[in-house]
């Protein structure tokens, strides 16, 4: 009999090459392949505990006892690995982040990526980086890219057995550093969930995936180069895109603060004045400003100066999801 209990962690990531729009949701087959790494210093940490004895789940984010739709989301997930252990037991699932969820950094990847781990070690299964993946994608599309290490490439398959993520180079490849700029202003109302359900209303979205192949190959191209300038460049596109797509689909999202727009275009005439830096952003607000280590602290003093500003963190190429004692 295995313990029935376990542990591990997992970083979130930033996408270089982006996801949005599923082609099935409720698999969550992503509609076009994607491109992150993970983020090293920031981290979820997960136990869960199967207990035959208890008659419903319980989810402890943070020292706070979750209800509503986080708790139904883990419970779906958790019903998901009971499937295929066989065990049929509800958990106690406790979870704590080391970076401040209000701060709008994407918590979701991290949080399925370790309670994947967490839940099906804890269940008694041994599972491949292949089946771990396709399993974190279940609970949210971007935790698939959380499982292995490094730079990720999410493939995006056609099916549950062949869409899952692979690293495409460790994490000391390559120093690149995530200088998130967390911005003031209102936080995002409407998550990726029901965003990528909306992406097909946009008359952009077709042309956008159709071209999702040949930016992967050059964002992919771009880090094994290890060449910033071809990378800064078809960051920004990719990102810009899906930005595009966001505005307008119905019903029009857009994330953007006054202060998200100073950094983006203080980061365009940096990179002009040759500093290897180029920004993306994901489902809200902040600026992921991504520069080279040895101009980390110089980016850093220069975001500290632009108005609007909340609050700076850093995160260089991290690792892979693992289990802990
Ligand atoms: C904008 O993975 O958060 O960050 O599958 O519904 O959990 P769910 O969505 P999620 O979507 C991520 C969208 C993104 C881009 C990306 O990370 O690729």
């Amino acid at each position: 009999m295995s313990p029935l209990v376990a542990t591990a962690i997992a970083h979130p990531n930033i996408a270089l090459i982006k996801y949005w729009g599923n082609r099935d949701h409720e698999l969550r087959i992503p509609e076009n392949g994607s491109i992150s790494f993970n983020l090293d210093g920031l981290y979820t940490k997960t136990s869960v505990r199967f207990d035959p004895s208890i008659e419903k789940d319980t989810l402890c984010i943070n020292d706070q006892i979750m209800d509503g739709p986080d708790l139904r989301r883990v419970s779906q997930f958790l019903r998901y690995v009971n499937e295929i252990s066989g065990k049929h037991y509800f958990a106690n699932v406790i979870s704590e982040n080391n970076f401040p969820i209000a701060a709008g950094i994407a918590s979701s990847a991290a949080a399925f990526a370790a309670l994947s781990l967490a839940a099906t070690k804890a269940a008694g299964l041994n599972l491949s980086e292949k089946d771990l993946s396709r399993i974190a994608r279940r609970g949210s599309g971007s935790a698939c890219r959380s499982i292995p290490e490094g730079f990720v490439e999410w493939r995006p398959g056609r099916d549950d057995e062949d869409s899952f993520a692979i690293s495409i180079a460790p994490p000391n490849y390559w120093d690149l550093v995530d200088v998130i700029a967390v911005v003031k202003g209102k936080h995002k109302s409407i998550g990726s969930t029901a965003g990528h359900t909306f992406a097909r209303t946009s008359p952009i979205q077709k042309a956008r995936v159709a071209d999702a192949p040949r930016r992967l190959a050059l964002g992919r191209e771009a880090i094994l180069q290890k060449d910033f300038s071809a990378l800064a460049e078809i960051v920004e596109i990719d990102s810009n895109l899906m930005h595009a797509v966001m505005m307008t689909s119905n019903p029009g999202l857009l994330y953007w603060e006054p202060a998200t727009i100073t950094v983006m275009k203080a980061v365009t005439l940096w990179r002009q004045s040759g500093i290897p830096v180029c920004y993306t952003l994901d489902a809200g607000p902040n600026v992921h400003v991504i520069v080279l280590s040895s101009h980390v602290t110089a980016i850093k003093t220069r975001i500290l100066e632009l108005p609007g500003i909340e609050n700076i963190l850093v995160a260089p190429v991290g690792g892979a999801a693992k289990f802990i004692d």
